[in-house]
């Protein structure tokens, strides 16, 4: 997709990834909805962006992604505000291990919802202009995490759920490419919270094994997060795809088997 004067709408976007994924998109020309539930930080953060880029170029929403009414009414005010809508980034994440409904609520089904609502938008079967989402796994996605082991479910349902779902919009040219990231640690706020009691409850003794795991592998910068979301954007060709970007190895993709009944049916 050539990303300049498209319409991006961002979950997650007042602080860490999801705001370095506003930056890049802002960078590439789109125009940004900032979507998060604290408004604060939003609002700040927008300030931040309109010195770079101006005014007119984002809107912040406050919302609740797990609140279905607020996420529903982003994305229409988002989609009124600028005229269009071209690409979903369902980012906004918790670590929540303590209250773990309220992780699955946010990492899980706030992120199909957001997929499905950006596929009423988007897909040129209701007379959208196709698109791209782009769903927040994590590495933890792909392998066990004993310390967060909700966390890791909701991560690696992220993962089944895009890679199915992107087949569906394949089959049924919806004209939407949909991808899932998965990052190692990133240097965000998030990564305070495994010293807390109330995100670790009964796993809050694992806080050292994870220090210490983080300064072994090491800390990801934001913007290479983003980066990985621009090339994901950029390449029409990717769909159903999953971008692993690691301190070793950067942004590459994970390689699955070939499935042994590949579906086309619509
Ligand atoms: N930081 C990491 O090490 C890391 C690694 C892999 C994946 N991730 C994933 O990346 C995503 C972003 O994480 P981050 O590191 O930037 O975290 P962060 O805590 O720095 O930022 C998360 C943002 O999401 C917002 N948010 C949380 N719950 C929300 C809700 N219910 N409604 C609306 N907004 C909400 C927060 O207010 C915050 O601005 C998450 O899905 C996270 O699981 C993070």
């Amino acid at each position: 997709m050539h990303l300049k004067d498209k319409v991006a709408l961002v979950t997650g976007a007042a602080q860490g990834i999801g705001n370095a994924c506003a930056q890049a998109l802002l960078e590439k020309g789109c125009k940004v909805g900032l979507v998060d539930q604290n408004a604060e930080l939003g609002e700040e953060s927008k300030n931040n962006l309109d010195k770079q880029f101006g005014t007119q170029r984002t809107i912040f929403i406050p919302c609740d992604v797990s609140k279905e009414e607020q996420l529903k009414d982003a994305f229409k005010k988002i989609f009124e505000h600028f005229g269009r809508l071209d690409i979903v980034v369902n980012n906004a994440g918790v670590n929540n291990e303590k209250n773990w409904e309220a992780t699955l609520q946010i990492n899980l089904i706030s992120v199909i919802k957001g997929t499905y609502i950006g596929l009423d938008y988007m897909k040129t079967e209701n007379g959208g202009n196709g698109g791209a989402i782009v769903n927040m796994s994590s590495l933890a996605g792909l392998i066990p995490v004993p310390s967060q082991p909700v966390y890791c479910a909701s991560k690696h349902a992220v993962i089944g759920f895009t890679r199915s779902i992107a087949m569906v919009s394949k089959a049924r040219n919806y004209g939407v490419q949909i991808n899932t990231i998965c990052p190692g640690f990133v240097n965000t706020p998030i990564l305070q919270t495994v010293e807390k009691e109330e995100n670790m409850g009964q796993f809050l003794s694992y806080k050292d094994e994870l220090k210490n795991m983080m300064e072994f592998y090491g800390l990801l910068p934001p913007s290479l997060v983003a980066e990985g979301l621009i090339k994901i954007l950029e390449d029409d060709a990717l769909n159903g795809e999953v971008m692993k970007i690691t301190t070793n190895k950067g942004i590459h993709f994970h390689e699955y088997s070939p499935l042994p009944f590949p579906s086309n049916k619509q």
